[in-house]
């Protein structure tokens, strides 16, 4: 059996700058975590969450599945937002996508992947949902596009109805949830305006979001 030891080199190699820049980091980190964010992605192996955002390791509480879903029943999704609500006090969650999601598009062409599928098909109840829109676009490339951003926004909606986000909010806690989606392409972020808050009526900020992603995805050739 291979012991990957490239991968140990690496790692020497990664805690020694980090250590020679500050010799405490790591003795400090260990007592404690007390990040601000928690960043609910895709598990793609091109969207490394703090690498993206710039953050160090203690700055950003990450979640990550296939095509960043949020399923109200999904419970290892849903205590990692009750434990960094509840428990790490984080004031903002965002829910990043990214463009050219491999989720995203088996399930807007209904590949068969195996086990996946089921997974897969919470994409495609997105799908459904905005198929009057969706239909009316011609081009595979923009009816991808357009379905990784509103299953970014759809998703921001399952944070926001879950309980804990709820309870968070009815206590007066100055808590937001954001939807972005990354550009594999570029390297870059866009807020697609979904950004709902404790005094934010979360179904006009949805409808808002959807009409903007709809109206961009159909000025598209
Ligand atoms: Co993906």
């Amino acid at each position: 059996m291979r012991n990957l030891p490239h991968l140990f080199a690496n790692n020497r190699a990664w805690a020694e700058a980090i250590s020679t820049e500050d010799p405490e980091f790591f003795s400090k980190l260990s007592r404690q975590q007390s990040p601000q964010y928690l960043w609910i992605g895709c598990a793609d192996s091109r969207v490394p969450a703090n690498e993206i955002v710039g953050l160090l390791p203690g700055e950003l509480f990450v979640h990550r599945n296939v095509a960043n879903v949020v399923v109200h029943t999904d419970l290892n999704c849903l205590s990692v937002i009750q434990y960094a609500v509840d428990v790490l006090k984080v004031t903002d969650i965002m829910v990043v996508g990214h463009y050219g999601c491999g989720g995203v598009i088996a399930a807007l062409e209904q590949r068969p992947l195996g086990l996946i599928d089921n997974w897969l098909r919470h994409i495609q109840d997105v799908m459904r949902r905005h198929e009057t829109v969706m239909g009316g676009l011609a081009s595979v490339e923009t009816r991808t596009r357009l379905l990784c951003e509103l299953n970014v926004i759809e998703q921001v909606t399952n944070v926001c109805q879950t309980s804990m986000v709820q309870d968070a909010w009815n206590r007066g806690r100055p808590l937001a949830v954001h939807g972005w989606v990354y550009g594999l392409a570029n390297g870059l972020l866009h807020d697609l305006e979904a950004r709902v808050g404790p005094e934010d009526d979360l179904a006009t900020v949805y409808r808002r979001a959807v009409e903007i992603a709809a109206a961009r995805a159909i000025s598209l050739p």
